[in-house]
């Protein structure tokens, strides 16, 4: 096993945690304790190949990248369809579009009685165009992955300005930021594997929609109408690169963030407002937070954020989606424990984005 980190035990766990996970189909489960997680999220999964890429578990990353385009692939009537209906200006409902989560084995879960659990959220498709280029690293798919790439580009640049569920599978307004993020960082990749500027000329102009229409006193807030701060905000510029780093908008959104989406000893909530589990901090966000300060160089900030991210881990090294010990509402802790069982442990998303911090910190 390849460590990111030579002796860092926590790192070597979240890769054994990261290939326990991944079912022979290649979809990484979202957690494998918690059956309501009992799916793979394109979201969850893009950071989890990339975990493992830069883990050097290639083999792991590329079953990954097979499975997401095989799954696409079995769902391309599907999205075809969705796309005709909305070019043709159909309004259309969620369960014609493809889902956010597919079952390990790629097929569309059967909705359980009495669960509305949407699952029209499109950032999925950017993020996982994202890995796949970072994977890559430049060389060109093969012509039948660059097919599939070519669809998802497609949705991706039809669906754009449509209302859907966020990174969080909650509606809001409709419209968020990261969302739409992840659609620049997708189209982007899409041009780049593609070699057609189309796609980047459409990334522009998604980019321009959230500088025109999503800053608020010189920062970036989770919608149009929603000037509030949100967690999955710090993945704007590392990775989505909507924005360099460094840029103006991107610091002065990353300090309101640490300012104000910060609890006590620096662990990131999702948004204030939140009660999921009581609303409490999570640990994927707070390595978020941890990669961006590493990109713009603030190695001690990065260390820090790392350092409570390790703090939490049980003592077998499994990571929890957030801690509960200084939630937002306490009194949502235990209806939610009773309604689904104890926070999802270990959650691979927690373990990718802390290799993916501890390797932007070691480079
Ligand atoms: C989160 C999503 C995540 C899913 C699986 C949900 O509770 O809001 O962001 O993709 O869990 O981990």
């Amino acid at each position: 096993m390849t460590a990111v980190v030579p002796g860092d035990r926590l790192a070597d766990r979240s890769v054994r945690v990261l290939r326990d996970g991944q079912a022979r189909s290649g979809a990484y489960v979202a957690s494998p304790n918690f059956d309501t997680y009992r799916y793979a999220w394109l979201r969850d999964g893009a950071f989890c190949a990339h975990a493992m890429d830069l883990a050097g578990e290639r083999a792991s990353s590329a079953a990954f990248h097979r499975w997401v385009a095989g799954s696409v692939e079995a769902h391309r009537g599907l999205i075809e369809a969705a796309i005709a209906g909305v070019e043709a200006g159909k309004r259309l409902p969620p369960e014609a579009f493809p889902p956010a989560r597919y079952t390990l084995d790629g097929a569309l879960e059967e909705p359980e009685a009495g669960e509305e659990w949407p699952n029209f959220q499109v950032d999925g498709y950017g993020m996982w165009l994202w890995a796949l280029a970072e994977h890559l690293g430049g060389a060109a798919p093969e012509p039948e992955l660059a097919r599939t790439v070519g669809l998802v580009a497609r949705y991706l640049a039809t669906t754009w300005r449509l209302r859907c569920y966020s990174c969080w599978e909650e509606l809001d307004g409709g419209e968020h930021a990261s969302t739409l993020g992840a659609v620049v960082a997708g189209l982007a990749a899409a041009s780049t594997l593609l070699g057609d500027g189309a796609y980047a000329e459409t990334a522009d102009v998604v980019r321009a929609s959230l500088t025109a229409r999503f800053v608020v006193d010189g920062r970036f807030g989770r919608g149009p109408a929603d000037p509030r701060l949100d967690g999955s905000l710090l993945w704007l510029a590392v990775p989505f690169g909507v924005l360099p780093a460094e840029h103006p908008l991107i610091g002065q959104t990353v300090a309101a963030a640490r300012r104000d989406l910060a609890g006590p000893g620096g662990g990131i909530y999702r948004y204030l407002g939140d009660t999921y589990y009581g609303g409490g901090q999570w640990l994927l966000l707070t390595s978020s937070l941890a990669w961006h300060l590493a990109r713009v160089g603030d190695r001690e900030g990065a260390a820090a954020a790392q350092d409570w991210v390790r703090a939490q881990a049980l003592a077998n090294g499994d990571l929890p989606e957030q801690t509960t010990g200084h939630s937002q509402d306490p009194a949502m802790i235990e209806p939610w424990i009773e309604r689904w069982g104890p926070v999802a442990t270990p959650l691979l998303w927690s373990h990718a984005m802390y290799l993916i911090a501890e390797h932007e910190l070691a480079r």
